[in-house]
């Protein structure tokens, strides 16, 4: 018998959504861009099949982390570049996270971070979202070598206003880690906190706005000796020469992104209106994805109609989430469909 430890025997694996591809299938349940990456990143790309491909990437991935330091107005030696927001995570917990210590976040929220707790033998104390998704007031009067905030967050879609995350983080002994994976899509970043706050650090990703989640690459921005010791714990060569060249020709067409995610926001307002036509509940997104609720009403079958006819959202089978469907904004097209899916199903 293989003896794994007892923490991770004991816990469940992150269980991704489901990546079925096909034609016609209508994929709005990952949160991915529906629109295809800048032509510059492709080009990028193809430059990259070369014999070059032998040798190791840049460690540090220092072409992206110097363009990721020009675009967001910092020094590089605030940057870190990871394989996707989620090795940012990893990094962050085995670098502040040890047996015993607490990391607190309001939940329900992104999952990984509970699974990666687990695996540091930290101990997670969430504190629960009131029903509106506002942050609890609690998490004031917490302690913990760490607080996530994920902002926008995730399943919910909901915004709290930077000024909100300063007051968690003036004062505060352990660091903030805002996780802004969809805060293109939002109204403001908690970017500038780095520049006042030795104890804050923000993980973006270019999975969601910029269109590469198939490439992985998260970037992570927080006072130089925070990412010197993240840096120490990192897979040495974490992101690959063709996901630097990658991520330094999207960064560089930065008009892309920004187009794309004024579509994206215009078919969430559809989406929302939509959804609310067919007596759902929509909190109010920040996101690239809408959070829609039918108080008291499991959603499992609907989740399992919708797939059946080739649409696919997501459906967390949790107490607080089983009445709720995750939704991603695809195109008008797919929106279209999806909502007549719902329509048909009633
Ligand atoms: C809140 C949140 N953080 C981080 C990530 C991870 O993103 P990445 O693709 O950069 O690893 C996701 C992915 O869905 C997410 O929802």
């Amino acid at each position: 018998m293989i003896k794994v430890r007892p923490v991770v025997e004991r816990m469940h694996g992150y269980v991704p959504g489901e990546q079925l591809r096909g034609a016609s299938v209508v994929k709005l349940n990952t949160n991915e861009n529906p629109y295809p990456p800048a032509p510059g990143v492709l080009a990028a790309v193809a430059a990259c099949a070369s014999e070059e491909l032998r040798r190791y990437p840049d460690p540090m991935a220092t072409p992206l982390r110097d363009a990721a330091a020009r675009v967001y107005d910092v020094t590089p030696e605030r940057v870190l570049v990871g394989n996707g927001s989620d090795d940012l995570l990893t990094m962050v917990m085995r670098t502040l996270v040890g047996g015993d210590d607490v990391v607190v976040y309001p939940e329900p929220t992104y999952s990984l971070y509970d699974m990666l707790v687990t695996i540091q033998e930290g101990r997670s104390l969430t504190i629960p979202f009131p029903a509106d998704f506002t942050l609890p007031p609690a998490l004031a009067d917490t302690t913990g070598r760490v607080l996530i905030v994920c902002n926008p967050n995730s399943p919910s879609g909901t915004f709290t206003p930077v000024d909100v995350i300063e007051t968690l983080v003036r004062g505060r002994d352990g660091v903030v880690v805002v996780d802004e994976a969809y805060v293109d899509f939002a109204p403001a970043s908690a970017l500038p906190l780095v520049a006042r706050y030795d104890n804050v650090l923000v993980l973006r990703t270019l999975s969601k706005s910029f269109s590469l989640a198939g490439m992985r690459i998260g970037l992570a921005f927080g006072q130089p000796a925070l990412i010197a010791a993240l840096a120490k714990v990192k897979d040495s060569y974490n992101v690959s020469r063709v996901a630097i060249a990658a991520g330094v020709a999207a960064l560089d067409d930065y008009a892309w992104m920004e187009r794309n995610v004024a579509r994206i926001v215009a078919t969430r307002a559809r989406l929302a209106a939509g959804l609310r036509a067919l007596d759902y509940e929509v909190l109010p997104s920040a996101a690239n994805f809408v959070f829609a609720r039918r108080r008291g009403d499991d959603q499992a079958p609907v989740q399992a109609a919708l797939r059946a006819r080739g649409v696919l959202v997501r459906h967390f089978a949790t107490p607080r989430l089983a009445d709720a469907l995750r939704i991603t904004v695809g195109t008008d097209d797919e929106i279209d469909r999806l909502l007549a899916e719902l329509r048909a199903l009633r």
